[in-house]
């Protein structure tokens, strides 16, 4: 199968999931409901809870068993989107080719929907239900995993820098890697770490995707920040230019656009070389890598 073909299809068995996980819109309180809806089905390319299941299938595991995790990041990804967007941090009018969650819902119910897809999150990956096959032991290093990646050690320590870099003044090479290995590299390392300890990953295996997840996380929000500047409001789904106009702490604005997208690319092929143990079946990784820094939104 082609890559877009796989993205596609797995991006569809994401979908199905997400919907039966979701509270229904027909649910109290209908407001947040709606609004938690409107944000994860507004469009995302899922690239974390795929990568989630290709790092399970690359340790030999059963992707099925990983889907409930995997929404569960893209729930927690979308909450980071919302918030994101709000008014007092990146203040964007677009997500996904769609008015931001604010825009729609207002601020107040956008921040709760933001508060309720991460609470969310936690509460299907600790579900009996939901998880029934996977060891205990292996799910809690997981949600271990997860909300370290997500908290101010992660993804929120790497937003409070970003905005405290806001500005344009004197920002250098360290303090960008610190914001881009947090609020993005950090919750892709947990989708294939994630994925990995699901599929049974011995240390040396979960050792080497670690290390993939890294390079690629970084590599990932490298590409976003060339895609701010060169991509349009259409293709990206999302205001473009919205990183000069803040005067966001970027690789394009650290080290020029040249060098930023050699280093996408120095970080995309460390990500491959991290999986040098692995057969075919780390093939998908390998192509979303590729992907990561290829794509065009
Ligand atoms: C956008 O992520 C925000 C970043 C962390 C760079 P994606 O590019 O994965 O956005 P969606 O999920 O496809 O909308
Ligand atoms: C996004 O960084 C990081 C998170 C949402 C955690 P950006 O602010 O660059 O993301 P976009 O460009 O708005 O998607
Ligand atoms: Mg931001
Ligand atoms: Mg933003
Ligand atoms: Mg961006």
């Amino acid at each position: 199968m082609e890559l877009k073909e796989y993205l596609q299809t797995e991006a569809a068995r994401i979908d199905a999931a997400l919907d039966l996980f979701l509270p229904q819109e027909t649910e109290l309180p209908h407001s947040i409901h709606r609004a938690m809806r409107y944000s994860v089905f507004a469009g995302g390319k899922r690239v974390r809870p795929i990568l989630m299941l290709a790092a399970c299938m690359a340790v030999g595991g059963e992707s099925e068993r990983v889907i409930p995790a995997a929404c569960a990041m893209e729930m927690i990804h979308t909450y980071s989107l919302i918030h994101d967007d709000l008014p007092a941090m990146d203040n964007d009018d677009f997500r996904r080719g769609n008015p931001t969650c604010h825009k729609v819902f207002g601020e107040a119910i956008a921040i709760l929907a933001g508060d309720a897809l991460l609470t969310e999150a936690f509460r299907l990956l600790s579900s009996p239900a939901r998880t029934a096959g996977s060891a205990p032991a292996g799910l809690l290093a997981v949600i271990q995993e997860i909300a370290t990646c997500a908290g101010s050690y992660g993804m929120v320590g790497g937003q409070v820098v970003d905005m405290e870099s806001e500005g344009g003044h004197d920002i250098d090479l360290p303090t960008v890697q610190y914001i881009h290995t947090h609020k993005t590299g950090a919750l892709i390392k947990a989708a294939v770490v994630a994925g990995a300890l699901l599929g049974g990953a011995d240390t040396v295996q979960l050792a080497a995707i670690t290390r993939y997840g890294e390079a690629a996380g970084l590599a990932f929000q490298i590409a976003d920040d060339i895609l701010d500047i060169e991509g349009t409001t259409e293709e990206i789904g999302k205001d473009a230019g919205s990183d000069v106009a803040r005067g966001k702490a970027t690789y394009p604005l650290v080290l020029g656009l040249a060098a930023a997208r050699v280093e996408a690319r120095a970080m995309m092929d460390e990500a491959l070389r991290a999986l040098e143990l692995f057969g075919a079946e780390a093939d998908r990784l390998r192509e979303i890598a590729r992907f990561i820094v290829q794509r065009k939104s």
